[in-house]
């Protein structure tokens, strides 16, 4: 597991966005997983600058997202295929034929979830997953609790999360009840991992997942297990890690006990040979 510091979420974007150009660079029809939220939102703005000023090419890349909600039409504002299309597939050169977002409005579900699963290992596995995580430690729909062994499924909200979710729909009985979500265990197939965190309000998670007891109470723990899981956090996000030395420099980035370290200015050991994650 490789910590990487970012002073500010612009920061985190950008080096984010730099990671994966790196992967595509090196893999043209790389298999990308996707995530939604507002965690991301940053670096697909990145990824479009760079598509359309640095000629990043998306012509033969596949993507997969991490979840959708079951009973939203693919038009539905708040349906995460409409999420996608307006933040980033309508704006880079991504062949729609190569996008998968779960099919929330499938007749049969559950044979939607297997065939989900049954496509991402058909085009040879998801190469590098793109995480935000949640307050609660949760990864896509995985909420605590979740098996750290899951496939892709139907999920039942929380009632948090359906109160939550509230205030975007007209009324309560519009707001979903069920997702399909990919499951623990699929996200841990990925051969690389990237967690997204900014914020105080998830320093708490970042916490539990990096510190913490690898645990189904924090689903995102389970990236501690990952050979290749990068959590890229800003300083708010970091600000209750405990093994981080406090003196470090704002924006540098860490050395620290039990952690991997990266250096600022210089090339981040995972754009290099020295994989330095691999001395985890
Ligand atoms: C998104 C997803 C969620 C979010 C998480 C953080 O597809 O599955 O797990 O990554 O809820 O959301 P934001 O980024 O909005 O804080």
């Amino acid at each position: 597991m490789l910590l990487i510091l970012r002073k500010t979420y612009e920061d985190l974007s950008q080096e984010a966005a730099r990671l994966v150009g790196d992967r595509l660079r090196r893999k043209p029809n790389l298999v990308l997983g996707l995530a939604t939220g507002s965690t991301p939102l940053g670096l697909y703005t990145a990824l479009i600058d760079k598509c359309r000023n640095e000629g990043l090419d998306f012509s033969k890349v596949t993507t997969f997202n991490l979840d959708e909600y079951i009973g939203l039409p693919r038009s539905h504002q708040q349906s995460y295929h409409y999420f996608m299309r307006e933040s980033l597939f309508k704006h880079i050169n991504l062949d729609s034929r190569h996008t998968h977002v779960p099919d929330g409005m499938a007749r049969d579900i559950e044979a939607q979830c297997e065939w989900y699963e049954q496509r991402i290992v058909d085009v040879g596995g998801i190469d590098l997953q793109i995480l935000g995580i949640g307050a609660n430690g949760h990864l896509a729909f995985n909420e605590p609790g979740s098996s750290l062994g899951s496939r892709t499924r139907i999920k039942t909200l929380s009632e948090r999360t359906v109160r939550d979710n509230a205030r975007f729909f007209t009324s309560m009985e519009q707001v979903p009840r069920y997702a399909i979500t990919m499951g623990i265990g699929t996200i841990m197939e990925a051969r690389e991992l990237l967690i997204l965190a900014s914020g105080e309000s998830k320093a708490e998670a970042v916490r539990a997942a990096v510190e913490g007891p690898i645990t189904a109470a924090c689903p995102a723990s389970i990236c501690q297990m990952h050979r290749r899981a990068y959590f890229i956090i800003d300083e708010a996000a970091r600000s209750k890690l405990t093994q981080v030395p406090v003196e470090e420099v704002t924006g540098r980035e860490y050395a620290a006990p039990g952690y991997q370290s990266l250096r600022l200015g210089e090339p981040s050991e995972i754009f290099g040979e020295r994989r330095a994650h691999e001395r985890t």
